[in-house]
């Protein structure tokens, strides 16, 4: 079992997209951040990203409820049924992140199609969001002997 970061569109572009939104560091940079934490608690972490939604939902079906998915879907928070029912459907543990508060801005990004399959969303902290993700998941897969 491990505890998987899965980051969705654009969000490569972090560190140069839209500052005022998305902060100055760069995926790697919180990745790192992340890591360390994991590190400490010695469990088993992978990152990765993709702009494919066909992708994402290939690498979620490929999880086991063993595991756990910290996710920050992106735009795709916003529209992807597709996303969602592959969550539910292996029924891997989740929590949704976002670095800017979904609910402070546009009206299209208030609702979220991944949230109900979640264990909880955590939005608008900047990196700290995905850094309590990933204290939670620890905590988590502790409780159940990993
Ligand atoms: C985001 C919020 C989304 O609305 C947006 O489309 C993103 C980033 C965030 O982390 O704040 O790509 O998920």
């Amino acid at each position: 079992a491990r505890i998987w970061v899965f980051n969705g569109p654009n969000l490569n572009l972090l560190g140069l997209r839209e500052p005022e939104h998305y902060g100055s560091h760069t995926l790697a940079e919180i990745n790192q951040e992340i890591l360390r934490i994991a590190n400490e608690a010695d469990v088993k972490t992978e990152f990765r990203q993709t702009n494919h939604e066909g992708v994402l939902i290939d690498w979620i079906q490929a999880l086991t409820p063993a595991d756990f998915l910290i996710l920050n879907p992106g735009a795709w928070t916003h529209t992807s049924y597709a996303i969602r029912d592959a969550i539910s459907a292996v029924k891997v543990p989740a929590l949704e992140v976002h670095l800017s508060n979904i609910h402070a801005r546009e009206a299209f990004r208030t609702n979220s199609v991944i949230a109900p399959v979640c264990i909880g969303q955590i939005s608008g902290l900047g990196a700290e969001s995905y850094e309590l993700a990933m204290r939670y998941a620890v905590a988590y897969q502790g409780k159940r002997g990993r």
